[in-house]
């Protein structure tokens, strides 16, 4: 069978190391996973007692109109129903977005070290992915995107701008002033879609950022992502929320699957969305430990990326992989993320404090066991 070249050479998304594998592999009971920028808290009690309730009825299919969780995004974001779609995690959303607005052989753009799902599922889309170098400091270059689209978006025929703010893995997020300086260059543009991914947006400390939802009311063709599997606890039940205009609403509720999100996930976003008791607990433990773990990078003397998501960035200055391993040995699975172009760098999730404790323990004994690079 004839087989695309594109197809061919996929690259699947290389998740976190299991705690499951890592148990059999190195023969340890206790492991620490800081490896998927899940929640340490667990999942909101609320949505738990939701999907209690809700388990009794798996012999019905799922609402195909997301009824109670599009108007629960409705009332918290201020927005008509008809422009707030769900997905099967963001994921999913960025995958019908690039299969809807491109055709093969035109083009997406995003930053360099941009989370990794947006040119998979371009280049299974057969769509070139066009990326823009970073500015020092691993931080997103909108003016540059700004320069690459004027030069070739017609040529290349770029159709959609993948902006995530905060990126992972890097943890750096753009300005306002700088997403101002872009949307006055392509907002309004009805060429080209701009895709904000904010699955990080709960846990930003800085001050001059400003989560995408106004822009998205004042520009025709800015769309917002954001997911229910961060600071709401729900990764293993993928749900993906999107605001957007309402014909790009429209064209996903006619290319998504009916019953892409099931109804144990639907019921526990709402209930989750409404817990915010369980959010300011995961702020309150994301931000002390981010604080612990800078502390605790700074003794060690390796240097990281101020983040504004939940979990960290660092330069173990020592080849990743030996690193890597040495620390699964010790039952502490971090990410090391060589294929965002980071030979050295591993990424590390906040966990509870206990575990963050033992992550940076493990690193301690590890560094002392593997020098430097020269
Ligand atoms: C920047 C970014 N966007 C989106 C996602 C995917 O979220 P979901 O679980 O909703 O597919 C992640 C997950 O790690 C992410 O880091």
């Amino acid at each position: 069978m004839k087989v695309s070249p594109e197809i061919l050479n996929l690259i699947p998304y290389k998740p976190g190391k299991p705690i499951s594998e890592t148990q059999r592999e190195y023969g340890i009971s206790k492991v620490y996973k800081l490896a998927s920028n899940e929640n340490p808290l667990g999942v909101s009690p609320k949505a738990l007692e939701a999907v209690n309730q809700a388990v009794s009825r798996l012999n019905l299919y799922p609402d195909p109109t997301f009824y109670d969780l599009v108007g629960k995004v409705s009332e918290l974001w201020q927005l008509p129903r008809n422009k707030i779609t769900i997905g099967n995690g963001s994921d999913e959303l960025f995958d019908l977005l690039i299969r809807i607005y491109c055709e093969p052989g035109e083009g997406i753009i995003t930053t360099e070290a941009a989370f990794s799902a947006y040119p998979i599922s371009a280049q299974a889309a057969r769509v070139k992915t066009h990326v823009v170098p970073m500015k020092p400091g691993l931080k997103t270059d909108l003016a540059a995107m700004s320069e690459y689209l004027k030069k070739n978006r017609e040529k290349d025929k770029i159709r959609l701008v993948f902006i995530p703010n905060p990126n992972n893995p890097t943890g750096t997020y753009v300005p306002a002033p700088e997403v101002d300086a872009f949307l006055k260059d392509w907002g309004n543009h009805d060429e080209i879609l701009i895709i904000f991914d904010e699955a990080y947006t709960e846990f930003v400390r800085a001050k001059d950022y400003r989560p995408a939802l106004d822009d998205m009311r004042r520009y025709s063709n800015v769309i917002v992502t954001r997911t229910m599997s961060k600071i709401f606890g729900l990764a293993g039940l993928r749900v993906g929320l999107m605001a957007g205009p309402e014909q790009a609403v429209d064209l996903i509720n006619r290319v998504r699957k009916p019953f892409n999100v099931n109804e144990l996930a639907q019921v526990a976003a709402v209930a989750a969305l409404q817990d915010s008791d369980f959010i300011r607990r995961t702020i309150e433990i994301t931000w002390q430990g981010l604080d612990y773990f800078y502390k605790e990078l700074q003794k060690l003397g390796v240097p990281y990326v101020e983040s504004q998501g939940n979990f960290v960035l660092f330069d173990t200055e020592r080849d990743v992989m030996p690193v890597f391993e040495s620390l699964l040995r010790r039952g502490v699975i971090l990410r090391p993320v060589l294929n965002y172009g980071f030979k050295t760098h591993l990424r590390m999730s906040v966990g509870l404090p206990e575990e963050n404790e033992a992550a940076i323990k493990a690193l301690r004994d590890v560094f002392q066991e593997i020098p430097k690079r020269k």
